[in-house]
């Protein structure tokens, strides 16, 4: 598969521990800064999983507005804040960046794509498709958005894109992920969707209780238990609702 070399937007992740006040308050308490060393990005896709409270979101976040994202998402030009609910995780984080800049890129937090689609119509912003945002539903709006407006040669940053979309659609935005990364893109991206961290050679960190693992997809708990789920899903009904 054709991937950039090193010359991909960012190459490494991680945390300045002489710049945290205290290991014991949050965001620094969360065991993903505790025990954070360094994360290297792959030149195409990297996908962030782990359990819900893991500090995926946070870690996004934090990568996004150490990059130049407006902390509510967006692109770089929107500067908007409706309030201020990031963490101050940026201001540890350090950024290994490679030679390129991209030339686009876009910054998706789950939450606030509505705002994201209020900005977008207030700055009559064009390449959003014709119809706006607003009167399109969350998954019609959220593949305008991948399809029209992720141009291509850009840093793309995504918090569970899978929220608003079918299986079919979450295949077909395999599909426009994999068209980007042809076109020089680079994806950092948290997600639950055993169908979107399937897509191949990406690198997967599991973010655990006590360190951040490196992980096959084969091997994630995703895979495992939608598998099992889907093989034998009588039988664990039965286990499950058992009283
Ligand atoms: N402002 C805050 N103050 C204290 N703790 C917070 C704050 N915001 C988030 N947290 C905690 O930080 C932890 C990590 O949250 P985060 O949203 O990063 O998790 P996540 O891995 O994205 O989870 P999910 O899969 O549910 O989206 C959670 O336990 C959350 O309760
Ligand atoms: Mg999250």
């Amino acid at each position: 598969m054709k991937t950039m070399d090193a010359s991909h937007y960012l190459l490494q992740v991680g945390i300045d521990r002489n710049k945290v006040p205290s290991f014991d308050a949050y965001p620094y308490c969360l065991p993903v800064c505790r025990n954070m060393t360094t994360i290297d990005l792959h030149p195409a896709v990297t996908f962030l999983v782990g359990e819900n409270g893991a500090g995926k979101s946070t870690l996004l976040e934090a990568i996004a507005i150490a990059s130049g994202f407006n902390a509510e998402g967006g692109s770089r030009n929107f500067g908007f804040a409706t309030r201020a609910s990031h963490s101050c995780l940026h201001e540890v984080l350090t950024l290994r960046r490679g030679l390129k800049r991209p030339k686009d890129g876009f910054f998706l937090r789950a939450e606030s794509f509505y705002n994201v689609a209020t900005e977008i119509e207030k700055l009559q912003v064009t390449g959003y498709g014709e119809r706006s945002l607003h009167e399109q539903s969350h998954g019609e709006a959220f593949m305008t958005l991948a399809l029209e407006r992720f141009r291509g040669q850009g840093l793309y940053l995504l918090d569970e894109p899978e929220a608003a979309l079918s299986p079919t659609r979450q295949l077909a935005l395999l599909a426009r992920l994999h068209q980007l990364v042809q076109a020089a893109s680079q994806f950092i991206i948290a997600t639950h969707s055993p169908l979107l961290m399937a897509y191949p050679g990406a690198s997967i960190y599991s973010l655990e209780g006590d360190a951040i693992r490196k992980v096959e997809y084969t091997d994630t708990e995703h895979y495992a238990v939608t598998r099992q789920f889907l093989n034998n899903h009588e039988a664990m009904l039965a286990d499950l609702l058992r009283v």
